[in-house]
């Protein structure tokens, strides 16, 4: 458990070794916590009838940050009714209308930056994320609460993001409140101001409830259910706290890592330089977000990084209800499984030289949704998915349009555990080198 907290992807990569395509481990009843690392095993399970797993009860570890109505933690009929109403604000046309937004905040954010200085590329990337998720979740990110629930959500994940703070998710034996200074009472008391802050905007919102914004917010607040009662204010509460945690670091690690690859390795970046070139715009300070999304060599970049370093090393956990034959083994209900990401995308088999990054290794052949899964899969997969890739590819491309960075020579970077999530240590820092006379830092308008 300790090697799992500290040092994640050796463990797995241990254990792989030695038994496999699917493999237990734990100190459960056998088998207990099951590894399935194989594509056959991952479809069997993303294929599966939804009903013979529980997923939220099985995320008991996330339980105490999210609240027990998260749809992350929610199960069968209610969780499917919650997934349908949160879907809308992340696809389609209202999606799209994230684009430029995007653009501007990352623009506003790397702003501050100065020629020569070294700046922490994961606060940077998630200070743009956030900013993101704000205004998708409110419709806002400006103002005395947004600044204070910016401040307070960034040391929320803090106190969880070191190995204390891991362990504290692993073992519910160190969740004890021994005041302020201990590292669950700090968890604590910093969440208590994180909740205090969302329901003054859930009882000021409703207060003055207007149907026609189109943020996350309203669309729950105007949600009904079947007997046509509103969502509790707990509810609401726990959708939005489960949307603004799920919603941003996840993405800033992505990002941090995708400039860290194009960074150490000049001819990627060269390429996508090369690619933002050909843009073809009316206005040659600000290309459409559209024309960006859609550029090969970018897009591949994106899917790259998430393969090497995937934020999440596994999908959700599927607890069994009942016994299910999974690659010829017969496992027993009450077998925790998870879909082992990171294992997968390191199947030499599939992607050869899986150390290596490579994008064009996403040009040369397309991978199956077993094969490829940084989101997870089937009735769980991430609701963000779609805007975790925008925010990726349009960030990415305007901080190149408007800076040029340089990576300070150094050993190669590992990554490190945050809380559930793998990510790129947070000392990891990029110096810029120069900023762009054309981009379109000038044209902000916002
Ligand atoms: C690079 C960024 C991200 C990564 C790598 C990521 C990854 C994941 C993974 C692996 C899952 C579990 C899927 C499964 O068990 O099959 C998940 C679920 C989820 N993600 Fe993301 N995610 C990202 C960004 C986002 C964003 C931007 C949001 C939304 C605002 C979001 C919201 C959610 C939610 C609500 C779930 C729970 C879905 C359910 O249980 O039905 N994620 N994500």
């Amino acid at each position: 458990m300790i090697r799992l907290i500290t040092q994640p992807t050796e463990y797995l990569e241990n254990y792989h070794h030695t038994y496999g395509d699917i493999f237990a481990v734990g100190w459960q009843k056998p088998p207990g916590v099951v590894y399935v690392n194989h594509p056959e095993g991952i479809q069997q399970i993303f294929t599966a009838n939804p009903a013979l797993f529980r997923s939220g009860s099985g995320g008991a570890v996330l339980r105490d940050l999210l609240g027990d109505f998260s749809v992350l933690l929610l199960d069968g009929d209610r969780h499917i009714r919650q997934r349908k109403l949160l879907m809308p604000p992340f696809h389609g046309d209202r999606l799209k209308a994230y684009g430029k937004l995007i653009c501007e905040i990352t623009q506003e954010t790397a702003a501050s930056l100065q020629v020569g200085q070294s700046f922490r590329v994961r606060s940077l990337m998630q200070e743009i994320t956030l900013g993101v998720i704000l205004q998708a979740v409110f419709g806002l990110q400006s103002g005395e609460r947004f600044n204070q629930l910016r401040r307070l959500l960034g040391e929320l994940l803090e106190s969880l993001g070191s190995p204390i703070g891991a362990a504290l998710l692993f073992f519910s034996g160190l969740r004890q409140d021994w005041g302020a200074w201990s590292p669950w009472g700090r968890f604590l008391r910093l969440k208590q101001q994180v909740d205090r802050l969302l329901y003054d905007e859930i009882h000021e919102r409703q207060a003055n409830l207007d149907p026609t914004r189109t943020d996350i917010l309203t669309l729950l607040l105007s949600a009904r259910d079947e007997a046509g009662q509103p969502m509790s204010d707990t509810e609401l509460r726990d959708e939005l706290i489960t949307l603004l945690l799920a919603g941003h670091e996840t993405t800033a690690s992505a990002l941090t890592w995708a400039l860290y690859w194009m960074h150490s390795l000049p001819e990627v970046e060269s390429k996508l330089r090369s690619e933002l070139q050909t843009l073809s715009t009316t206005e040659p300070s600000q290309p459409d977000p559209d024309q960006i999304t859609r550029l090969p060599y970018l897009t591949a970049l994106c899917q790259e990084t998430l393969r090497l370093y995937p934020v999440a090393l596994t999908a959700g956990v599927r607890m069994l209800k009942e016994p299910m034959d999974i690659m010829g083994y017969e496992l027993p209900a009450g077998a925790v499984l998870f879909p082992c990401t990171y294992l997968v995308h390191h199947n030499e088999a599939i992607y050869p030289n899986s150390k290596q990054f490579r994008p064009e290794r996403f040009l040369e052949r397309s991978f199956s949704s077993s094969e490829f899964l940084p989101f997870g899969g089937g009735h769980r997969y991430c609701i963000g998915a779609a805007l975790a890739m925008l925010e990726m590819k349009l960030a990415l491309a305007t901080l190149l349009q408007c800076w040029t960075f340089d990576l300070p020579p150094q050993k190669p970077i590992r990554p490190v555990r945050r809380g559930v999530t793998l990510a790129p240590p947070g000392h990891f820092k990029l110096r810029v080198q120069r900023s762009s006379e054309n981009g379109y830092r000038s044209t902000n308008s916002r």
